[in-house]
């Protein structure tokens, strides 16, 4: 069940930082921040009641993602990572609001913005991600407000994620890439952001499919990257000596069958111990 919010406590080094998506495509970020900070412990939430979050409101994803922001505060975290391209289009703003200054909110699209604002100039760069993420415009209007004038070529792979968290790294995804990948947007690009934290999963099948001659963006590293310095930045790196391996703990707001846990060694390449964690949503507010 949920807590109480702790709004007196102000972050410390020791503890978790929380990590969330819609279901189990965050673990992608989640393992990359763990392979760079081993020390850190780690709190994932996966919304799997409310999966896919890639076509719903931007009012509905900010009713799931504050809950959870609540869930995250409630356990301490000094840093909640929002590990969905789709939530941090509709939800940024009003989970920073929201969790104010009982720690440090980040997303998965500033990174990625701020890679491509130093290194794509005078490329062609294509986008695929979810519905919300691709209409939100969000990775270009954050290009635009640095000043830069790289035109992104985005498409909405909708089935995707869906089919992803059905089949995991399987053949049948083939067959709707494909269909996504041939559209005039993306057509001659350099390079591709796997706008979704889903895709990488896939990224073989992706290059395989556009003849390996397009660089792909996989997010997760420049993600951790950008965590570990904010981390460094806040002096909030759990850096004592001699440390062991951080806990890790993963809720699930759904209840989940042993099919879905094997999946989630796929996403983190190691076996996981769920819990069970279910989001009372009518409660929250901005
Ligand atoms: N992993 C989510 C993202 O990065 C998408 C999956 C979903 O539609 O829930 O946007």
């Amino acid at each position: 069940m949920l807590g109480t919010r702790n709004l007196m406590r102000p972050p410390f080094s020791a503890h978790p930082i929380g990590i969330f998506d819609s279901g189990i495509g965050g673990l992608t970020v989640a393992r990359a921040v763990i392979d760079r900070l081993p020390q850190e412990h780690l709190i994932y939430f996966g919304d799997t009641a409310h999966f896919p979050y890639g076509d719903k409101s931007a009012h509905a994803l900010q009713g799931y993602t504050l809950k959870i922001a609540e869930h995250l505060l409630a356990r301490n975290c000094k840093l909640i990572l929002i590990a969905c391209n789709s939530a941090s289009a509709a939800a940024y703003d009003a989970i920073k609001t929201f969790v104010g200054n009982d720690a440090i909110v980040m997303n998965v699209i500033d990174p990625v913005v701020n890679h491509l604002h130093h290194t794509a100039a005078g490329k062609r760069i294509g986008l695929i991600g979810t519905r919300q993420t691709v209409n939100s415009h969000v990775y270009q209007n954050k290009l635009t407000a640095l000043g830069n004038s790289l035109e992104l070529h985005c498409h909405a792979t909708n089935l995707l994620a869906s089919a992803i968290e059905e089949f995991g790294d399987h053949g049948v995804t083939d067959t709707l890439l494909h269909a996504y990948l041939t559209h005039a947007n993306l057509q001659n690009i350099d390079a591709l952001v796997l706008a979704c934290t889903h895709y990488p999963i896939i990224k073989h099948r992706i290059a395989a499919l556009l003849n390996d001659r397009v660089t792909l963006i996989d997010p997760s590293d420049i993600v951790a990257a950008t965590v570990e310095r904010t981390l460094i930045q806040h002096n909030l790196l759990h850096t004592t000596a001699g440390m062991s391996p951080g806990q890790k703990h993963f809720y699930v707001s759904d209840e989940y069958t042993d099919a879905f846990v094997a999946s989630t060694r796929l996403f983190f390449k190691e076996t996981i111990h769920l819990e069970h964690c279910p989001l009372e949503i009518s409660t929250v507010t901005a």
